[in-house]
């Protein structure tokens, strides 16, 4: 049976190396080709565990984690995404940020992302934020590892109420499958008005 709960801060330490495991597996794939590695994982997840306004969608079929959300305020994100919103004269603190979402490909399309970002809206709004905003990275589309019936989300994401802004842009570092080290990310935020 598959189950979707919302964990707070502290509640999620049992889970870092399921989420782990997860994270470096969907990520992997087109557009984010990421050579993750545990001791970075395990140091990203440790922010999540010691913040009280941090929140995990997690999705389990029994006892194993077949997808994560994450949230947290901007504020308390890597300063690269707080970056473009300072330079753009606007507050992070006034911002609740959305990390990834992941979910095993056996669980998508029946709604588990739409679930995503309702719980995910839902705790901003509880914790007071009326604003809220993602990123997602920004790959050339005659890049060769593009997979060519992929569907962009940037659909789905409109149709959740969010807009692109492509002045809100972040630059973040990852090595991807086919590379010798780590290099820069573009990223492009989307925004909403609760
Ligand atoms: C993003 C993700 C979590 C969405 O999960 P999902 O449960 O398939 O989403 P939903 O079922 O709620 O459907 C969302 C949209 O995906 C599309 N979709 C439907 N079936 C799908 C499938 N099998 N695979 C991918 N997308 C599908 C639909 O168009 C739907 O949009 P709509 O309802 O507004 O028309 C999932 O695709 C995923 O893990 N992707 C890989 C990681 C990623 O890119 N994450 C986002 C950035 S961090």
């Amino acid at each position: 049976m598959v189950r979707v709960e919302v964990l707070e801060g502290a509640e999620l330490e049992p889970l870092i190396p399921e989420l782990a495991r997860l994270r470096m597996a969907i990520f992997r794939e087109w557009p984010y080709l990421y050579q993750g590695s545990l001791e970075y994982e395990s140091r990203y997840l440790a922010k999540f565990v010691a913040l009280p306004e941090s929140t995990l969608v997690v999705v389990r079929d029994g006892e194993r984690v077949v997808g994560a959300s994450t949230a947290l305020p901007l504020r308390e994100a890597e300063a690269e995404f707080q970056a473009p919103f300072v330079a753009a004269g606007l507050d992070p603190g006034a911002w609740y940020y959305f990390g990834e979402s992941v979910l095993e490909p056996a669980y998508r399309g029946r709604g588990i992302g739409v679930e995503f970002f309702r719980r995910r809206e839902a705790r901003a709004r509880a914790l007071g934020y009326r604003q809220v905003a993602f990123c997602a990275v920004e790959r050339p589309a005659d890049h060769p590892l593009r997979p060519p019936d992929y569907v962009p989300l940037d659909g789905f994401w409109q149709r959740r109420g969010y807009t692109r802004r492509p002045d809100l842009r972040a630059y973040f570092a990852w090595q991807d499958l086919s590379e010798a080290q780590e290099s820069l990310k573009p990223m492009v935020f989307w925004v909403k008005q609760l």
